[in-house]
């Protein structure tokens, strides 16, 4: 049957386990035991104390240096977030809108799998056990690298395949449907995990409901019933200022609780002298996220700066999950850091951070929005601040007039870090840093 309820069976066959095999999948013992990297310090920025993590962005490849976080005590199981965006397996070279080479992504199929399970799994075991990740794909791995997810964190500790609108609808001259979604696979470490429940603002649809006006306040509410369904017997089934509940209902709260509400102004008397309890819309936190995601095309899909790194993503995007699976102090990790989005969002948002990235075109895009946030390219259209500013007393109505996407993230400059590089770097790249240092 398609519609209703099911009812869930229960089953006591023993879980039967799968896995995905192919040729060159290797143990975790040798994944572990494999080259670490070294790194050596190219700059520090500002100061941090000798006890807190120093934000750092590692300059290299990811594996070897994954590796060599393993081994840092302040580091290792301490990770409470992680947020990768990796190359799809678009069988792609990547340039910036400078058209300067950012990186390559060639690998495809059991290579490209490979590649990830590796760094995933090293990423699992610096993970607190609370910890989060979130693994951004598109429909070409996605499915295949959930099975390894499944077989890296474990089946139950899966959260939730988010799809995101990745940019507008084309004007598809292929025989199949436009294409305008990628997926983001949320899974946790254990059970137990930080989280911070997100919400949408209130559709003007729903905010309509809450019709009415409190002349003394101005403040907006709906009237709701305060009985609900079933008989008791204690407090709740008692009369309440010579009124018994409805036959067959019980008062939602007892009767002092209903007292205090009344005293309050909040119990709504209608003429005929039916109480009802008011509900209002400024203290409605909105509706809970759910797992579509509209709101975050792209930057280069919209009007809002961006640093020009190729498949840069929304600021916005990366907003909601670090809110979501971390607390401010929290550490946040991202080794495929590209222009370095979750770095700046995880910063601003008072987390400290790790960033790995192999091209020097994703690192000096790092250092430049660190220094200088994002900037209008292209077809950017700028809003006037006049609508930015209604919109944003809208918001705090909960009324969602314009929709999250439009919003600018503003960013402060970031000002304690460090630039470590892989020992493998070569000299050449190492010379083109430092000029590129003696200009910042
Ligand atoms: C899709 S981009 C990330 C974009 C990023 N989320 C942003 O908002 O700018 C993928 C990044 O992974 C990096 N990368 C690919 N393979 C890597 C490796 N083995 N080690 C480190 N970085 C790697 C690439 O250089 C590229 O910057």
């Amino acid at each position: 049957m398609a519609t209703g309820i099911p009812k869930r069976k229960k089953q006591h066959k023993k879980k039967e386990n799968y896995n995905l095999t192919y040729p060159n999948k290797i143990s975790e013992e040798n994944i572990f035991s494999g080259e670490k990297d070294r790194h050596i310090l190219i700059k520090q920025w500002g100061t941090s104390s000798l006890t807190e993590v120093i934000n750092s962005l590692y300059w290299g490849d990811n594996l070897a240096t994954l590796r060599s976080l393993l081994e840092d005590k302040s580091i290792k199981g301490k990770i409470r977030l992680v947020y990768i965006d990796p190359p799809f397996a678009t069988q792609s070279i990547f340039h910036s809108r400078q058209l300067k080479h950012a990186y390559d992504d060639i690998l495809t199929d059991t290579e490209y799998i490979e590649f990830l399970r590796q760094r995933l799994i090293i990423i699992r075991e610096l993970m607190a056990t609370d910890g989060s990740i979130y693994i951004h794909l598109d429909e070409k791995m996605v499915f295949e690298m959930k099975i390894i997810l499944d077989e890296i964190f474990g089946k139950t500790n899966f959260q939730n395949c988010i799809t995101r609108k990745k940019c507008n609808p084309k004007n598809y001259t292929r025989k199949r449907f436009g294409n305008i979604s990628d997926y983001i696979l949320f899974y946790t470490k254990s059970s137990k995990f930080i989280w911070n429940k997100q919400f949408e603002p209130l559709t003007e649809d729903r905010a309509k409901e809450y019709q009415y006006v409190e002349e003394k306040t101005g403040r907006r509410f709906m009237k709701v019933p305060i009985h609900a369904p079933g008989i008791r017997n204690g407090e709740t089934g008692k009369p309440w200022r010579n009124m018994l509940p409805p036959p067959g209902k019980h008062w939602q709260y007892t009767p002092s609780k209903l007292d205090e509400l009344d005293k309050r102004g909040e119990i709504y008397w209608s003429s005929n002298g039916n109480p009802r309890r008011k509900v209002y819309l400024d203290e409605n936190p909105g509706i809970g996220v759910q797992d579509i995601w509209l709101d975050f095309k792209d930057a280069h899909n919209q009007n809002i700066k961006i640093t020009g790194y190729p498949t840069e993503k929304n600021p916005n995007l990366i907003k909601r999950i670090v809110e979501a699976s971390s607390n401010p102090g929290d550490l946040v990790l991202d080794c495929f850091s590209g222009s370095g989005t979750t770095l700046a969002v995880a910063d601003n948002l008072e987390r400290s951070w790790i960033g790995i990235d192999s091209s020097i075109e994703a690192i000096k895009t790092t250092l430049l929005r660190f220094k200088n946030g994002t900037k209008a390219m292209g077809d950017f259209v700028s809003h006037s601040s006049k609508k930015k500013e209604s919109n944003s007393k809208q918001l705090s109505f909960n009324l969602s007039k314009g929709s999250i996407q439009e919003k600018q993230y503003d960013y402060r400059s970031i000002t304690n870090f460090r630039l470590m590089a892989s020992r493998n770097i070569e000299k050449q790249s190492l010379n083109e840093i430092s000029v590129f240092l003696n200009d910042y």
